[in-house]
């Protein structure tokens, strides 16, 4: 039997915190195979509704479906288990431990962690350390890492665990040229593994390279998606987000 293309559909989540509804009955389906972005200004619910796929907060009402299978609810460690895996935009590694050791952590994690033993767990983390290009890192501390370096472990730890679907929430921020031109690459050849990508992500350039579809966030609902050539010269959506970044969008 064929494939279903879709991987992973949400259909209706919404999340309140007190009176603010930080996201209002979002639906949206992320294809087999695809990058899809997800863009929108600060606070607009991107990482929330990112928290309500994990199943890191839980939605009122709405459906969460991976591979036909409803998720919502479950724990993250069993979404983790089923294929999903997500970075956090406030990073999170074991501090004291090496790189490569946190790495081997996700590699005991995830779809395959169960199955690993400990030193398959640090043999799958020397794979993972070096197609991220962080082999220079392996035996630092997580804790004395610059940025650049810190948000390629997050990487690094989603990809260990071996998922069919990840979530990247800003894995390019406060990274000069040269490294967001880097984690693109990376990106893009995680995909070419097949796993795929819901990116977060507010640097336009990269956006724009690397996604297939786009969908937007303003006040917690969907003001627009599409192709990034829609999305990104969609009037509604350069008066709510891009504003200024449009100047740089063009260039
Ligand atoms: N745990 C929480 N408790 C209360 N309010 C929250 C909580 N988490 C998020 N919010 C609020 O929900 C809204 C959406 O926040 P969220 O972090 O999802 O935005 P975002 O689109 O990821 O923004 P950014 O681009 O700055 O990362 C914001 O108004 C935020 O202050
Ligand atoms: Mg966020």
């Amino acid at each position: 039997m064929e494939k279903d293309p879709v991987i992973l559909s949400a259909k209706g989540l919404t999340k309140k915190f007190g009176g603010l509804t930080a996201v209002n009955n979002i639906s949206f389906e992320l294809k087999r195979g695809e990058i899809l972005g997800l863009i929108g200004p600060n606070g607009s619910g991107k990482t929330t509704l990112v928290n309500l796929l994990a199943g890191n907060l839980r939605s009122a009402g709405g459906e969460i479906y991976f591979n036909g299978i409803s998720i919502k609810g479950l724990p993250p460690y069993r979404i983790g288990r089923i294929g999903v895996a997500r970075t956090f935009q406030i990073v999170k590694p074991f501090p004291g431990m090496t790189v490569l050791e946190n790495i081997a952590v996700g590699a005991m994690n995830g779809r395959s962690g169960k199955k690993r033993t400990i030193k398959k767990a640090f043999s799958i983390a020397e794979e993972v350390l070096e197609f991220t290009g962080l082999s220079n890192d392996s035996g630092s501390l997580a804790e004395n890492l610059s940025v650049a370096s810190r948000k390629k472990l997050e990487m690094a730890k989603t990809l260990a665990m071996d998922p069919e679907v990840i979530f990247f929430d800003e894995v390019m921020a406060g990274l000069n040229h040269k490294e967001i031109d880097r984690s693109t690459e990376i990106i893009q050849k995680i995909r070419e593994r097949g796993i795929s990508v819901l990116m977060i992500e507010h640097v336009m350039r990269a956006i724009r390279s690397i996604t297939d579809r786009i969908f937007v966030l303003h006040h917690g609902n969907k003001i627009a998606e599409g192709t990034p050539e829609q999305v990104l010269n969609d009037s509604e959506v350069i008066k709510a987000y891009l504003g200024k970044r449009y100047e740089q969008l063009i260039k």
